[in-house]
């Protein structure tokens, strides 16, 4: 069954006058169930194509929930239970594209639309979940997303409204910056300037480096790492360039200044790396070569 002659999607049939395999429903026809002309619903869009404000469904108590609940099922295992982008794939160095928190301005301004969109169509490295995820459903999950980033950015007049003890909560908060204040100063006196293969590994690591460079000769997002020191590398503007070590660092702290040829510019720069974590990876690349060898 799995061999049999078929059309593919867009194919040619030339058994028709039009040429197209895919055929148009007979005139008439009447939809059961499949009519989805209303795109606010279906797609979050205006008839303009731009994506709508509002959420086209009425927002109770129960319609949020289901939207909590759908959430925590689809979207936890990478975006967070808060949604912090901390979920458990992402921190567990699976090699992920990391996924951005819903706390910052960019995302805390979209349109409702924009949400739905994504999770109808996926974004970039994120896949869609038209499949798992009905219509409806789609729309409570937005709904909860809005929940969430007002959680996370309520003001102190907001949270006064409520019976809590803002004092020992602001206390609380104190104490915990300041613990992760000392923690950093800590790991800051710990932090070293060695420039090492070893450092260098563990940084690309920690940065999943290795969700878009292989190690293989694979292509997966970006260009593989294997035998890329002193390789002639091709750019998008048609010259070449030697990849030594000056080349490596700009890779690295400004992509777009060199665009691999065939590649798109997704990196984005690590220009927060400090001067010896760049030297530390660039030996780890370098280091890539001798091992080969
Ligand atoms: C398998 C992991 C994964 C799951 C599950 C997942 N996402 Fe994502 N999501 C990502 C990643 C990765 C990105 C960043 C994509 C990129 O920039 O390449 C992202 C980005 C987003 C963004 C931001 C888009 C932007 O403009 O930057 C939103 C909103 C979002 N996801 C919502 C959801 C919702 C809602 C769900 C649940 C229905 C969900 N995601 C499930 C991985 C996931
Ligand atoms: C989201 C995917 C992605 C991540 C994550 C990523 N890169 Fe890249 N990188 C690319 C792409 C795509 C290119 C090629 C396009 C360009 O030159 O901007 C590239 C190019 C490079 C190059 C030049 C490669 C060549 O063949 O000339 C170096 C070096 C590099 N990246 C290092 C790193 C390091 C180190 C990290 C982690 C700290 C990293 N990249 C993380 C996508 C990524």
């Amino acid at each position: 069954m799995d061999q049999q002659q078929r059309f593919e999607p867009q194919e040619q049939n030339t058994f028709f006058e039009d040429g197209r395999a895919m055929r148009q429903p007979v005139e008439g026809t009447v939809s059961r169930g499949n009519l989805r002309h209303d795109k606010v619903y279906y797609q979050g869009i205006n008839e303009d194509s731009s994506f709508v404000e509002e959420i086209p469904v009425e927002l109770t108590k129960s319609f949020l929930y289901r939207g909590k609940d759908r959430y925590e099922v689809y979207c936890t295992p990478c975006h967070g239970i808060s949604g912090d982008g901390q979920g458990i794939i992402m921190t567990g160095n699976y090699g992920f594209v990391p996924a951005p928190s819903f706390h910052i301005d960019r995302l805390r301004n979209q349109s409702n639309g924009y949400l739905y969109s994504v999770i109808a169509n996926g974004i970039r490295t994120m896949p869609s979940y038209a499949q798992q995820i009905p219509v409806k459903d789609r729309w409570a999950i937005v709904g909860y997303l809005r929940a969430l980033q007002k959680s996370q950015n309520a003001t102190e007049e907001e949270i006064r409204q409520y019976d809590v003890n803002l004092t020992s909560m602001q206390e609380e908060f104190k104490n915990q910056q300041a613990a992760a204040a000392a923690a950093e100063a800590k790991a800051a006196e710990g932090a070293s300037d060695e420039v090492s293969v070893e450092r260098g590994k563990a940084i690309a690591e920690e940065n999943v480096c290795g969700s878009c460079h292989s190690l293989d000769g694979s292509k997966i997002i970006g260009p593989t790492w294997k035998g890329l020191y002193g390789r002639e590398v091709e750019l998008e503007d048609g010259s070449t360039v030697t990849a030594d070590e000056e080349y490596l660092k700009e890779s690295i702290t400004n992509p777009s200044a060199k665009v691999v040829k065939g590649f798109p510019p997704s990196m984005v720069p690590y220009d927060q790396l400090s001067e010896s974590e760049i030297g530390s990876l660039v030996a780890y690349i370098k280091s890539l070569n001798d091992a080969a060898e």
